[in-house]
């Protein structure tokens, strides 16, 4: 029968296909809001494509559709293949991929109209979010159904960080969004003043630690070794790494109200995690690097594995940044400048992006009988030129932003500012275009994917790999 014999990669098949479709969509969004920045005009008079409602749309869509399928498509594929069993449950598991789908058509139609709850990264209303909540359990219960009827008595460290990922994010989805509903697409949040702003950036900072960071700590567990034919570099640092991320995560979130109504405890407290947070998150990057020790030469000549590998050096590199962020008199120049966005672009473009190109390289040809992908020397380009594009966009960013909080609070000898806060804005005019030209690259890039996975997979047969015998194989 079927059922036993092969792995259901029709839906891992589903989600990445559309990971590579909502990453072009998102991507071009911030490419359209980041020329909105240096042309303001640019959509003039068109309600529905202003700053304000495209913003919004670039990070549903890049976060929770690109991001979100990528991750539905990598924790099905890896729970399938290190459990050695097939998924749970296929009706199941087609809910979750038509839902999820749904969520982000909703989300692309209502984010436009001005329908949102206007709490950042849970703009959605809350029909939309009760959709949310269905596909999420679904997805637990696929999951967790799969973990639970494994056929090797071990579970693979990189379910441990999807299903840390899973639990954490329907936690974070059911406290955040507790709303009373007034009509079908207006509610408001059942917290007010101080506590909703610590509750949303509770959940603010912990969709970062789990949704963009354990999630795609998973992917890096399972493809990194894979692809450096390596086992992974210590498989113990690799449980402490779990334990410490997951506990320190959670108490991080008020380094986003530095200076605010929230009593000053609970900042510092913030911070101090914050800081702390450094050690596990280098443990990990560590873990990952390491993997490749041996092999390093293989970097030389393998995109996908530059691609993994300097993912986690961008993982690296906001980790480090964010606790200096999080430290008060540090937050008193970053925050408010393009400082933060460049910070959420070393990890959201460098990390983030990068992994999940990654492992779609690797997923793409073995999900339609292929060996590999129609054509390397395309996969080096991408590589190359998202490279450029990360970089320059993060760089412009830096400068900006430290130009920014310098220029705000420089004063004259008699106490007077120095600068207009226009001056700022025109001194910044140069970094936005290059920030631009940085966008434009990274798109450019997704656009050679498109081609490369449309010439794998065209005239491909889709092919669903026998199940391993645990004995016989290595997942
Ligand atoms: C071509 C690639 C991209 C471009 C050109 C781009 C551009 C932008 C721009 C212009 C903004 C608004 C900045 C501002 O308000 O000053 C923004 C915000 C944001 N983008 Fe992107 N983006 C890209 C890719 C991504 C990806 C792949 C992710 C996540 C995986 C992402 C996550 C975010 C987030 C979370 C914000 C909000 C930051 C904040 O509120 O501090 N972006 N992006
Ligand atoms: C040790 C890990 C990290 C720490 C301690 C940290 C800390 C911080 C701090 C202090 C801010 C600025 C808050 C403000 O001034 O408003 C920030 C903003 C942000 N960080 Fe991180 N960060 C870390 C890693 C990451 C990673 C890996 C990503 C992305 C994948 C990320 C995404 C973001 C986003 C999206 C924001 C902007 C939130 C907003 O205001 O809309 N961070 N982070």
């Amino acid at each position: 029968m079927q059922e036993q014999t092969t792995y259901n990669y029709r839906v891992v098949r589903q989600f990445s296909i559309m990971t590579v479709v909502w990453g072009v969509v998102g991507m071009l969004v911030g490419v359209i809001i980041a020329a909105q920045l240096m042309w303001p005009d640019l959509t003039h008079g068109v309600s529905w494509l202003a700053y304000g409602r495209l913003r919004p749309l670039h990070t549903n869509a890049v976060i929770f559709a690109f991001g979100g399928s990528a991750l539905f498509a990598t924790s099905y594929y890896v729970v399938q293949r290190t459990c050695h069993v097939r998924l749970f449950s296929d009706k199941l598991a087609a809910f979750t991929f038509w839902g999820w789908q749904a969520v982000i058509v909703l989300a692309a139609i209502t984010l436009p109209l001005g329908i949102t709850t206007s709490k950042e990264y849970a703009e959605l209303e809350w029909p939309i979010d009760v959709l949310i909540t269905l596909v999420w359990v679904a997805y637990a219960v696929v999951f967790f159904g799969t973990l639970f009827k494994r056929r090797v008595q071990h579970i693979y460290v990189a379910n441990w960080f999807y299903g840390a990922f899973i639990l954490t994010v329907a936690i974070l989805h059911l406290v955040n969004s507790a709303a009373i509903p007034v009509s079908f697409w207006k509610s408001y949040s059942v917290y007010a003043g101080a506590q909703d702003a610590m509750v949303q950036w509770w959940y603010g900072h912990n969709a970062v630690g789990f949704f963009l960071t354990a999630g795609f700590l998973g992917i890096m567990y399972y493809f990194v070794p894979k692809q450096a034919e390596r086992p992974i570099y210590s498989y113990r640092l690799s449980v402490v790494h779990f334990w410490a991320l997951i506990f320190t995560y959670m108490w991080a979130g008020p380094h986003h109200l530095h200076y605010t109504a929230l009593p000053d405890w609970a900042q510092s407290i913030g911070m101090l995690f914050s800081l702390i947070l450094l050690a596990p998150s280098w443990g990990g990057m560590i873990n990952g690097i390491m993997t490749l020790s041996g092999a390093w030469y293989k970097l030389r000549t393998d995109p996908i594995l530059k691609f993994l590998i300097v993912s986690l050096s961008f993982y690296g590199m906001s980790t480090f940044e964010g606790p200096m962020m999080s430290i008060k008199t540090v937050n008193s120049l970053s925050h408010y400048t393009d400082w933060t966005i460049g910070h959420v672009h070393s990890g959201a473009l460098g990390w983030v992006a990068f992994i999940s190109i990654g492992a779609l390289y690797y997923l793409i040809p073995r999900l339609f009988g292929k060996t590999e992908m129609y054509s390397v020397r395309l996969i080096t380009a991408h590589f190359w030129i998202a490279t450029l594009g990360v970089v320059l966009y993060i760089a412009a960013m830096w400068i900006a932003g430290v130009m920014q909080g310098l220029m705000w609070r420089a004063v004259n000898p008699e106490g007077t500012l120095t600068y207009t806060f226009v001056e700022s804005v025109k001194a910044t005019f140069p970094f936005y275009a290059i920030r631009l030209l940085g966008g434009l690259l990274f798109f450019a890039g997704m656009l050679i994917m498109v081609y490369n996975v449309w010439k794998t997979i065209v005239g491909a047969k889709a092919v669903d790999a026998p199940v391993v015998a645990p004995a016989a194989a290595h997942a």
